[in-house]
């Protein structure tokens, strides 16, 4: 796929089982348009691929929100992500983030792929226990300025 100018704009592209890592997508996002960053929230289960890969694609920064689910990242998001790094991204900023019940691991490992990419990370990301508090919906919204900080000072090299 050809390389293209990469927008200031940060896609979220999310899944869930329950809406908590939906719930946390929305204060993320208002953090990221805050800072003047463009962002959209965009549902991998009803959206086709072509449609997330293609948003992921026009901007310099991404995020990825998954639940854990068995130790591991939720299906569609591992499906992206492998579909992505067959096309070989190059000068985009990424992240994740995603609510777990226990142990955790989805996040680390949505990491652990983009590291496989090269890909520039902003570490560790956000996991919050179950569905998200007020406080951490404050948590979610400081997380998405954080990102879109780090997105804008990326963006300047290019
Ligand atoms: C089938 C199933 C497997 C799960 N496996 C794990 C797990 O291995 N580790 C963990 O921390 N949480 C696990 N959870 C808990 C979810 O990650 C947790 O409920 C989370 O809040 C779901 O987020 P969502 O509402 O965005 O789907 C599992 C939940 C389900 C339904």
């Amino acid at each position: 796929m050809a390389e293209g100018r990469a927008h200031l704009s940060v896609p979220i592209i999310y899944d869930t089982m329950w809406q908590s890592t939906e719930k946390m997508s929305l204060p993320i996002m208002q953090g990221i348009q805050d800072e003047g960053v463009d962002c959209k929230v965009i549902k991998l289960r009803a959206t086709p691929m072509s449609v997330a890969i293609k948003e992921f694609w026009k901007s310099r920064g991404c995020l990825v929100g998954t639940p854990t689910l068995n130790n591991i990242m939720y299906p569609t998001i591992a499906e992206f992500l492998t579909h992505l790094r067959g096309l070989r991204p190059k000068n985009r900023i990424v992240g994740a983030f995603g609510s777990f019940g226990w142990g955790g691991g989805a996040v680390k490992e949505a990491y652990e792929e983009f590291k496989r990419m090269g890909l520039e990370t902003v570490e560790p990301g956000l996991q919050i226990l179950y569905r998200p508090s007020l406080e951490d919906e404050t948590k979610c919204y400081d997380f998405g300025r954080e990102f879109a900080k780090k997105v804008k000072d990326y963006h300047l090299k290019f």
